[in-house]
């Protein structure tokens, strides 16, 4: 499987080589093929890397706001290596990428995994900001219902959450080889938007909010083979993440009856375009809060015709656009924005991100059976170690 490894890793250096329109491909590749046969592995020169970031994130066919990739900022955080120096660093992302709320995209990239070494540099949770779920003694959930595993997992390790909707959850990190450790991110660091209508003043007794910015931390960056399974990434919000499905999604903060009701609306009625009138207001109130706090956020209608805007430029490249249509669409008035009414191929290129089994997963063993299964880490399959998992490759990339 080394061969699968090798042929990664020219490719991309290939790639690197041609777009960056440099000479010296051949002697490149006779380093990284001399170190690969001395070391098992090789290293990335930082200017590969940043453009490898940046490329995986070009070939993201479940993103709409590739249009802004060349604008991401890498951050080479390879030589940090304990987990208080990985906290500060990634206390130093949120700072910067939050910049008083004009976000800018950034991706901070620790150690890389050795192919044939088990332990990795992991940060337990799917995103840096997140909020807690409590199950409540009647069945319902407070809080966001997508982080109950995470919740139950952060108290195992003793943490307390004050029992509100939108407790942050601490961050656990594990560096290569070690116990995750768990950190309080202090609540100064984390801007936050409380939600507010520009006509309906009863919204704001919904006590709403939602924090600034959305950086994913539980995906798995590949680039020329080798595996970065902590690189945590950002970008801005698109409204309806918020609005439509964090708050509106009936498995997560699911809004929409509580603020039908509100407008005086009858839910009881047999069509439910209540839940459409209710959707839209839910809407406005997240794109005029985010906007009155001076966040960076941008409506489905403008995404999409940055999308189209992306196309554009890479066709003129000589580059064409895969997209995982499904994604790109956006899930409201989808049929008003361009892209609803194109198709694409959805080829996955590499370097990519990808989705990771999460590091608890390791435990169960038929899911670690199923991440084995992915052909691209075959390679892996005699491996059993309990406290290894092997990332789940969907295929598909992406960010949810
Ligand atoms: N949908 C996720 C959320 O609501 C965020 C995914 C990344 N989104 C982005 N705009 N970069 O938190």
């Amino acid at each position: 499987m080394k061969s699968l490894f090798i042929s990664r890793a020219k490719e991309f250096i290939c790639l690197f080589y041609q777009e960056k329109e440099l000479s010296g491909t051949n002697a490149r590749l006779k380093e990284i093929e001399d170190e690969i046969a001395e070391t098992g592995t090789y290293t990335h020169t930082s200017e590969e890397l940043e453009f490898g970031a940046k490329v995986a994130w070009r070939n993201s066919n479940r993103c709409i706001g590739r249009l802004f990739w060349k604008s991401l900022k890498v951050r080479d955080r390879r030589s940090v290596e304990g987990p208080e120096e990985i906290y500060e660093e990634v206390l130093e992302h949120i700072r910067f990428a939050s910049n008083k709320g004009k976000i800018r995209s950034a991706i901070t990239i620790f150690q890389p995994q050795h192919p044939d070494n088990p332990a990795e540099t992991r940060i337990w949770n799917p995103q840096l900001i997140r909020y807690a779920a409590y199950p409540q003694n009647d069945g319902s959930i407070l809080g966001d219902p997508a982080q109950l595993e995470l919740t139950k997992i952060c108290q195992d390790f003793g943490w307390l959450g004050e029992g509100t909707a939108f407790d942050i959850l601490p961050l656990l990190i594990q560096a290569a080889g070690k116990h995750p450790q768990l950190f309080q991110l202090p609540h100064q660091e984390i801007m936050e938007v409380p939600i507010v209508h520009p006509r309906f003043a009863w919204f704001a007794d919904l006590d709403l909010k939602w924090h600034a910015v959305p950086i994913i931390s539980g995906m798995l960056l590949e680039i020329g083979g080798i595996h970065y399974p902590a690189a945590p990434f950002n970008g801005w919000y698109m409204l309806n993440e918020i609005a439509s499905r964090n708050f509106g999604d009936e498995k997560r903060y699911n809004l929409l009856p509580a603020i039908a009701r509100a407008m005086g609306l009858d839910t009881s009625q047999k069509t439910q375009l209540w839940k459409d009138r209710a959707l839209l207001e839910l809407n406005e109130a997240v794109l005029y809060s985010y906007q009155q706090a001076q966040v960076s956020i941008v409506d489905h209608h403008q995404a999409a015709e940055q999308f189209m805007s992306f196309q554009d430029r890479e066709l003129e490249q000589g580059r064409q656009v895969e997209a995982d249509w499904t994604w790109i669409t956006p899930p409201m008035s989808s049929s008003s924005t361009p892209v609803f009414h194109q198709e694409w191929t959805n080829e996955v290129k590499s370097p990519n991100f990808y989705y990771n089994l999460s590091p608890w997963e390791a435990h169960h063993p038929e899911k670690v059976q199923k991440a084995q299964q992915c052909p691209f880490h075959a390679q892996k399959k005699t491996r059993n170690s309990p406290d290894w998992a092997c990332p789940s490759m969907t295929l598909s990339s992406m960010v949810s």
